[in-house]
């Protein structure tokens, strides 16, 4: 189908060549088939035209770090931490990744499939046209499979898209306890080689960190996914120095992820290197730690930040990337035109797919959301407050506020 979206106040996008935020008054936007195909001061007429009635036009946003397949919550874990309690103390007691893993394995895929559905159609009232989704909370052959075949059920059915990645390595189930080296031959023995198989994973994550994943094991399981044609990214630096943003570099992820606790040998690592750094403020936020990823100093050091939500059941709630904004701006330093790059176009690189996602352009996909605004800054200015009049994916709208 073709139209035009005219009555357009402005459209802000980050340009990619200029490396500046970009603000076109007065322009149309013809669209033929979910695609971006022409922008100008008057563009060809249809009867499907959209009238933008004034409002400020955006990319859709990319939400390039999500755990949205669980069952059930752990609301519990907020009553321990208001109590004195620290995430890695609960975890280390029982709590945290594992008390998430006995429901999933026990759920059936269409319940599963039911509750992730709702996780993930929640977030087109916040403008995420993009989600990149992880397993991790089956930790069996079985129940990794069963979770990425909700993530693929998912992508085939909701109108957003939804990139699948792989998170076997998220923590080590209650059965290996000890033998973690055989738990990580189990992954790239058995799950990788399933998942490649089955072609239900995109990306391979690994939660390195002390006491999950050591640098050792996180390489193997990133360089035998990398083998099956699976791309690595990985939670890196979360709440101890572990050589995780090193492990990027040195297997060319994607991504490095979370890096509240990166050290400077770890910044002179990706400062050498194309990847991608994703800040997840709403999990430190989330969590009641005052100690943010240091986003000023990554990026004046000439590495490219990207934002994300972090959402799971543990250790963040947050699905809303406007929110998410506002956190970095506040407390990781960014200025509000690098937020917005972080949930545009930084994020469609870290998920490699800024040749058809990410910007305002020619030729990308008509991802767009229409803002009740007058300028960039209300965007994480309005904190959890809705200025989002639709939402947009592939030229359909997904989202109106009535
Ligand atoms: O990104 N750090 C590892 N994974 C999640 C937490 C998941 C959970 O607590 O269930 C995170 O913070
Ligand atoms: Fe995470």
């Amino acid at each position: 189908m073709d139209f035009r979206i005219y009555n357009i106040k402005s459209i802000l996008s980050w340009d990619p060549i200029l490396d500046k935020l970009v603000c076109k008054d007065d322009k149309e936007i013809f669209i033929s088939n979910g695609i971006i195909k022409n922008i100008d001061n008057k563009v060809n007429q249809t009867s499907n035209d959209i009238d933008a009635q004034n409002l400020v036009l955006t990319p859709g946003f990319i939400d390039s770090h999500t755990h949205p397949i669980f069952i059930g919550n752990r609301a519990n874990e907020l009553a321990m931490r208001v109590s004195g309690k620290s995430y890695e103390q609960i975890a280390r007691q029982g709590g945290g990744i594992l008390s998430s893993i006995s429901d999933l394995r026990n759920s059936s895929i269409e319940n599963l499939y039911k509750i992730s559905e709702f996780n993930v159609c929640n977030v087109y009232k916040n403008g995420t046209t993009t989600l990149e989704a992880k397993s991790g909370y089956g930790l069996t052959v079985d129940d990794e499979i069963k979770s990425l075949e909700v993530i693929k059920l998912l992508n085939e059915k909701l109108q957003i898209e939804i990139i699948s990645t792989f998170l076997g390595a998220h923590a080590i189930p209650p059965e290996f306890e000890g033998k973690k080296d055989e738990y990580v031959d189990l992954i790239c023995d058995e799950m990788i080689p399933a998942v490649a198989e089955q072609q239900l994973a995109e990306f391979c994550d690994v939660f390195c960190e002390k006491g999950y994943f050591s640098y050792d094991q996180s390489l193997k399981i990133l360089e035998t996914a990398k083998k099956y044609g699976i791309m690595p990214r990985l939670h890196a630096d979360e709440f101890v120095d572990s050589n995780g943003a090193k492990l990027a570099a040195d297997v060319s992820a994607l991504s490095a992820d979370h890096l509240m606790a990166i050290s400077d040998d770890g910044i002179s690592a990706l400062k050498k290197s194309d990847v991608i750094a994703t800040l997840l403020p709403g999990t430190t936020f989330f969590l009641g730690k005052r100690n943010y990823a240091n986003g000023r100093k990554l990026i004046d050091s000439g590495i490219e930040v990207a934002l994300a939500t972090d959402f799971n059941p543990g250790s963040c709630t947050i699905n809303s990337l406007p929110m998410i904004m506002q956190l970095a701006v506040l407390h990781c330093g960014l200025t509000i035109e690098e937020a917005f790059k972080g949930v545009t176009w930084n994020a469609a690189k870290s998920l490699n797919r800024h040749l058809n996602n990410g910007v305002i352009k020619n030729e990308y996909n008509a991802d767009f959301i229409l803002w009740d605004i007058e300028s960039l800054d209300e965007i994480p200015y309005w904190f959890g407050n809705d200025r989002i009049v639709s939402v947009y994916k592939n030229g359909l709208q997904i989202y109106s506020r009535s």
